[in-house]
């Protein structure tokens, strides 16, 4: 069985309780923590940022897997950088210089990310993934969590998949956004080695994090 990780989502978590939560994750077995970062201009919707991402990371020793759905956001690389984010995520309609972008979050000895929305085509990013540690291709439009999954991604993964076989290449392909029980092995089997979920390992199971998260690794 391939190595399945699984990033669970914050932004379906107790905003009250983002310490105990996170380590609630941590003891139920995550593999890191998914952090979405929104700015009510890039998406519709907005959260936290680095004076939250600062205080969390004092209490958790899981890497900080932070998605940034915020535009314009080459000049706020460096304070998630600073604030302990481990895997740095951009979108490329947020920067106007994508390799600049990536090339700051691999000097600040960063992983970096790059996400595909729904409707964005791989050839957006084709000429980067020798540069990158991870592709993360939304299965949802950003911005909330509890969506509904869209399955005309797995294409993408799939394309991803035979692309990094072709080239030879070792980028991580993270799916995010309306995982649940009945589309994990979908995703898994397309490609996907990160599996995203918010809803699906707070809600389900009556909040059981541990039930949850081995179920989406098909344990
Ligand atoms: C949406 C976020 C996702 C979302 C996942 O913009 O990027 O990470 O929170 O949550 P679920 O699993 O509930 O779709
Ligand atoms: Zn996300």
């Amino acid at each position: 069985m391939k190595n399945i990780q699984i990033s669970p989502s914050i932004l379906s978590a107790d905003f009250s309780q983002l310490g105990s939560e996170i380590k609630r994750l941590e003891e139920g077995g995550a593999d890191m923590i998914h952090v979405d970062v929104m700015d009510g201009h890039f998406v519709p919707n907005l959260t936290i940022g680095p004076p939250v991402i600062k205080a969390l990371r004092k209490n958790c020793t899981l890497k900080f897997d932070v998605h940034l759905m915020i535009s314009p956001v080459h000049k706020h690389i460096e304070s998630y950088a600073d604030a302990g984010a481990d895997i740095i995520t951009i979108h490329p309609e947020a920067t106007d210089n994508l390799e600049g972008s990536i090339l700051k979050i691999k000097e600040l000895n960063k992983k970096v990310g790059v996400s595909l929305n729904p409707n964005s085509e791989i050839n957006l990013i084709v000429d980067h993934l020798e540069k990158i540690d991870l592709v993360l291709v939304m299965s949802v439009n950003p911005g909330f969590g509890g969506q509904k999954f869209m399955p005309e991604v797995l294409e993408k993964i799939k394309e991803l998949r035979k692309i990094k076989n072709e080239k030879n290449l070792d980028f991580d392909i993270e799916i995010d956004g309306g995982i649940n029980f009945d589309n994990c092995k979908d995703a898994i089997d397309a490609g996907a080695n990160i599996l995203v979920s918010g809803t699906t390992i707070f809600k389900s199971n009556n909040g059981d994090i541990k039930k949850n998260i081995d179920l989406l690794k098909l344990k």
